[in-house]
This record gives structure tokens, C-alpha cells and sequence, in this order.
């Protein structure tokens, strides 16, 4: 009974000790680039429940404008439909670069097997953003790479610029990476298998596929265009299923073992705040859904599926939607433990690992690059 108890009241006595003790204990020894107290969720700044008058109390758990009725706990985890987060157009956006200074000659000692020598890599949406890092460290850890994606002009600059970085990178190299640039609408059965044709004409085989070819958006669910949520849910959800399944399709004819990556989001696992964007959410659980599902149905193949939820990361299109939103930037931040955003650069592990055989015998797991965010 006194368990039965003490687990009932845990929210609220947790509560109390956090009061009790904010004063003197910061949250953890974690080395932070920020502040400690920065990096809280802010609700925490508050004051406590049962210091307050029971009416505001009332009036901060119903419906309302966030912050009408002052400070309170929960203040910030809920979503404004006032907020929208306008996308730039394509040509108000910096074009994304290769990374410098990573895939160069190094005698630093690694195990052998986060090696992808003689693999071919085909990461969709790898034009440009996290997608285009990512292939960066694929063709960085010896694979062949092939870049699918909608934007053709884009594909085609950014699979020469990966060429032109590793050849400054390793100077005097004789094998360069065969890097290649395909169209393709990952949402159409026809773009995907067309693809997929021109890129075993091109090289011969696959054995990794990173499904990074996705978007997001901002409405709120009583005013998102129906034809808009289904045109989002077919980028993020079939065109990760469709690109999926016409690799395993390949890889199961030749009778050979690979890896999928599929990129999921932290918003597959919690909802973001103040912006709302429901029907992401959903797509990227069913990604993260997808990713354990496809890992059961085929690991007798030895096919491994895995997925990565990367938090808020700071990509060209972010940083210029927050640059224009100063303020979003500061609610997003003081939401994320590690007190800062992640760089595309910090999926290069992550991507890597899970590609490579030094994950040989993981399968159906999402890996999480979210400092800490989506533990709180
Ligand atoms: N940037 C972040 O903070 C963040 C966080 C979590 C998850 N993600 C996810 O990571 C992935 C990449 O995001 P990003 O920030 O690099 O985005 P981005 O917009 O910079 O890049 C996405 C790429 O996908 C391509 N693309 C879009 N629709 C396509 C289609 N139908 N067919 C083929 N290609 C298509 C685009 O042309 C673009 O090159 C997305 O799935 C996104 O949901 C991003």
C-alpha cells in the first residue's frame, strides 16, 4: 500500500524535493556549454504547485493563450496555434556544403569493422541538410555513395562537391569514391524503382540505403490542408517504405546481408513545443515504427533496419528559420539538456555505426541524437 502510494504521489513529491533543493543542487555534473540552470526545461522555474493560488492553478490547466495566465508548471508543454514556422523558399536558402577537415588521412587507431570499403550507399534526400552529411560519412568510411533526391541540380552539385573535398582531403589518392547524383520522388512507386535501376546501372550493387528524404511543417491540426498532410505523410512514411523495400527487394535476390537507416525525428517519441505539427509527429513515429518492424520481418535475410531520431539539429533551413525567430530559437534551446542544438556533422557517427559491421548485431534500434532533449 505505501508503494502503491509513493508511486501515485511520485509527480508531486518529486516536485516538492525539486523546490526544496533547486536552490543548492544543480541538475547534474554534466559539463554543459551553457549554464546549468540555462538548459532546464523552463517550467521548472516556476513556482510549485502548492505555493500558489488554487485558482491560477485552475486557470493554467485549462485551454488558453501559453503564458495568459502567468507563470505556471506546464507553461511551455503545450502547443500555440498561433505559432507557424514559414519554411524559406529554395532560393532563399544557402546551399548546403560538405564538411571540411573530417575524412581525411588519419593514423588515429578505430576498430576495422566501422569500415564501409567496397559497400555502396544510397542515402535519399542527400542533397543537401542532414542527408548530404551523411553520405559525406559514408563516402568518408571507404563506400561508394548515390544521392537520390527531388532536387536534381542539387544532387548533382553536391555529389561533385563530395568528390572535390575528398580528393583536397587525401591528396595523391588513387581510389576516389564513386560518388553519383539520381532524381527521384521518394513519395512515387515508379521515381523509386526508376532510381533504383539507374543506380545499379551505375554501380553494380547496393548494400546500405540512409532514408533522410523528408519535411516538416506547420499547421495546426483544424487548419492543415488535407492534400498537404498526405503529401507530407507520403515523403516521410511510404517514401521511407517504398525505398526500403525496393533495396531489401534487391539485397534478398542476391542473397546478400545489408544495412537500412531510417531517419526518423525525436518528435517521433515526444511533441514538440510551441509549434504545432501533428501529422510529423505521427510520421516520424511510424518511421521509428517502420524501422522495428522491417528489422523482425527481415532479419532472416540479414537485413538490419535501424533508425535515427535526431533532435533539433542546425542545418541551413533551420538556422535560417531561426535567425528570422530569435525567439523560437531561445524556447527551443532552453528545452535541450545539452543547452545547445546538434550539428548535421554529429550524425557522421551515429550513421556510420549503424551502416557498418560494427553494429552487426544491432536491428530494430533507434538511436536517439538528441542531446538529451527527449529525456525529460
Ligand atoms: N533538421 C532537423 O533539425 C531535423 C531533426 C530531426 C529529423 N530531421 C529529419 O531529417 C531528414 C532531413 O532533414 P533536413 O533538415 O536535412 O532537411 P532538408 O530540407 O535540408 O533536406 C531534405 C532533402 O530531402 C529532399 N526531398 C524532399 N522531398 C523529397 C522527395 N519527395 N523525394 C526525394 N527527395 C526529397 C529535399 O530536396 C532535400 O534535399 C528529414 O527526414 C527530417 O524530417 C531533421
Amino acid at each position: 500500500m505505501q508503494l502503491f502510494l509513493a508511486s501515485m504521489f511520485k509527480p508531486q513529491l518529486l516536485r516538492q524535493l525539486a523546490c526544496a533543493t533547486r536552490a543548492q543542487a544543480p541538475r547534474s555534473s554534466f559539463q554543459a556549454s551553457r549554464p546549468v540552470v540555462a538548459s532546464l526545461r523552463q517550467f521548472s522555474n516556476s513556482p510549485c504547485r502548492f505555493e500558489r493560488d488554487p485558482s491560477k492553478v485552475d486557470a493554467a490547466t485549462t485551454s488558453g493563450e501559453p503564458g495568459e495566465s502567468g507563470d505556471h508548471e506546464g507553461q511551455y508543454a503545450r502547443t500555440d496555434d498561433s505559432v507557424r514556422v514559414e519554411y524559406p523558399e529554395e532560393d532563399d536558402l544557402p546551399p548546403s556544403q560538405p564538411i571540411q577537415g573530417r575524412g581525411g588521412v588519419h593514423f588515429k587507431r578505430t576498430l576495422a569493422s566501422f569500415s564501409l570499403e567496397g559497400r555502396v550507399g544510397v542515402v535519399t534526400g542527400g542533397a543537401r541538410g542532414l542527408g548530404l552529411v551523411m553520405a559525406q560519412a559514408l563516402v568518408s568510411s571507404g563506400a561508394n555513395v548515390a544521392i537520390v533526391d527531388m532536387n536534381r541540380e542539387e544532387a548533382q552539385r553536391s555529389a561533385q562537391g563530395l568528390i572535390e573535398v575528398y580528393k583536397e582531403e587525401n591528396p595523391g589518392t588513387q581510389n576516389a569514391p564513386k560518388v553519383t547524383a539520381h532524381y527521384c520522388d521518394v513519395s512515387s512507386p515508379t521515381s523509386v524503382n526508376q532510381s533504383l535501376a539507374d543506380i545499379l546501372k551505375e554501380h553494380g550493387k547496393v548494400d546500405n540505403l540512409v532514408t533522410s528524404a523528408g519535411f516538416t511543417e506547420n499547421y495546426s491540426a483544424v487548419t492543415y490542408p488535407y492534400d498537404r498532410m498526405q503529401k507530407l505523410w507520403g515523403v516521410n512514411v511510404d517514401g521511407t517504405y517504398l525505398y526500403a523495400v525496393a533495396v531489401a527487394k534487391h539485397l534478398m535476390e542476391r542473397n546478400a546481408p545489408g544495412s537500412i537507416v531510417m531517419i526518423g525525428s525525436m518528435s517521433g517519441a515526444i511533441v514538440n513545443v510551441p509549434q504545432p505539427q501533428a501529422p510529423y509527429n505521427a510520421a516520424k513515429a511510424a518511421v521509428r515504427h517502420l524501422a522495428s518492424s522491417l528489422a523482425v520481418e527481415w532479419a532472416h535475410a540479414g537485413i538490419r533496419v535501424n533508425c535515427i531520431s535526431p533532435g533539433y539539429m542546425l542545418t541551413a533551413l533551420t538556422k535560417k528559420i531561426l535567425d528570422d525567430n530569435p525567439e523560437l530559437q531561445r524556447q527551443w534551446t532552453s528545452l535541450i539538456p545539452v543547452g545547445k542544438m546538434g550539428r548535421p556533422e554529429d550524425l557522421m557517427g551515429a550513421v556510420t555505426f549503424l551502416s557498418s559491421d560494427a553494429s552487426l548485431y544491432v536491428t530494430g534500434a533507434d538511436l536517439r541524437v538528441d542531446g538529451a532533449y527527449t529525456c525529460t
